[in-house]
């Protein structure tokens, strides 16, 4: 029995030894240390084994199935580490090769003028707010004292979804839906779409963008909104920049005006940018109407603030220095890449 135990263990360590997968050696292990192996057909023979020496047989079956197993297990560490080793040789990289390009896209010139102007009203305490782009015509007009028959309809014809329901117009609808809320002091920013029934040419869209601002609080004068201005400008379109309030109506705001700005280009003293006048008009402005105020439940007797639109596109034509504001809108990236 010792010289057939002997016999077996040989031979299965002759054949680990010329295992060269994981596969083989598991082989090896299911026909010598498996149920019906090797080394289980020889206990079977254990009965004819006399019984003083059974336990010896046995001792010497369990040091013979060890050390089978302590081999497989080497054997089963070195192929793996020449399959690693092997599999790294084969994984080099060559860092001299050139990579594969990837084109990342950027921001949209009124994105980019948008951002950089959201960071100056940041800076002097504003939220940035959203509004609905398909508006109540309550909202869009009635509230902001443009009552039915109002020729500033006729203006802003728009496309209607029911009698009541609307593209907006402005963003001005979100001033009296955040007045509406009752929350003060008020000081937001309210970027968006706005849709007009226009024709499209170098200087206008159906569709387009306002940034629309908003201030309501005890004792706001109209040197609030000349300040806020005056230090948007400045801090927008360069240190030197001057802004002139020329009166002007909107139904909403009372007094209203109309601002301009001295030309970036020339400075004020007339250039092609500024068709020779020095000045280019940025915005409309005033001081929130007493009857808005009171429509969206705001006393104002007890509260006054002011208003402001600005054209987005405007502001970035200008800034980018573009002279057709369809330019925006034709997604060409090779005209997109340049800012
Ligand atoms: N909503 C106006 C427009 O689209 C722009 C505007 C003017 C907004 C005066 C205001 C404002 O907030 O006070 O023409």
């Amino acid at each position: 029995m010792k010289a057939k135990l002997e016999q077996i263990t040989k031979v299965a360590l002759e054949a680990i030894e010329a295992a060269t997968s994981v596969d083989h050696l598991n082989d090896v292990k299911v026909s010598y240390l498996g149920k019906k192996g090797e080394l289980s057909k020889l206990l079977k023979g254990m009965k004819d084994v006399a019984p003083e020496d059974r336990p010896k047989v046995g001792q010497m079956v369990n040091e013979a199935r060890a050390k089978i197993e302590e081999q497989m297990e080497e054997a089963k560490t070195s192929i793996m580490k020449k399959i690693r080793e092997e599999k790294m040789k084969k994984e080099v990289i060559d860092v001299t090769l050139p990579g594969t390009k990837v084109n990342v896209g950027h921001r949209h010139p009124n994105q980019i003028a948008l951002e950089d102007l959201e960071r100056v009203f940041i800076g002097m305490g504003y939220e940035v707010v959203e509004g609905p782009e398909v508006e109540y015509d309550r909202y869009n007009f009635e509230l902001l004292n443009i009552p039915a028959n109002h020729p500033a309809k006729d203006e802003q014809d728009t496309f209607y979804i029911t009698k009541d329901i609307l593209l907006r117009t402005q963003t001005s609808p979100v001033q009296a839906r955040i007045m509406e809320t009752g929350r003060m002091p008020i000081r937001v920013l309210s970027p968006g779409r706005v849709f007009r029934s226009d024709e499209v040419d170098a200087t206008h869209s159906p569709s387009f963008h306002q940034v629309e601002g908003l201030v309501v609080d005890k004792g706001i004068t109209f040197a609030d909104l000349k300040g806020t201005l005056q230090q948007w400008a400045q801090e927008f379109f360069g240190p030197e920049t001057k802004v002139k309030f020329r009166p002007h109506h909107f139904p909403f705001t009372e007094p209203s005006a109309e601002v301009d700005i001295t030309c970036f280009k020339c400075g004020g003293k007339g250039c092609r940018m500024c068709k020779g006048s020095g000045w280019i008009e940025i915005l409309g402005c005033g001081m929130v109407h007493p009857k808005v105020l009171k429509d969206c439940g705001i006393d104002p007797e007890v509260y006054s603030g002011f208003a402001f639109g600005i054209g987005l596109e405007r502001v970035t034509l200008l800034k980018s220095e573009i002279d057709d504001m369809r330019l925006l809108y034709e997604n060409d990236a090779r005209f997109l890449k340049q800012f």
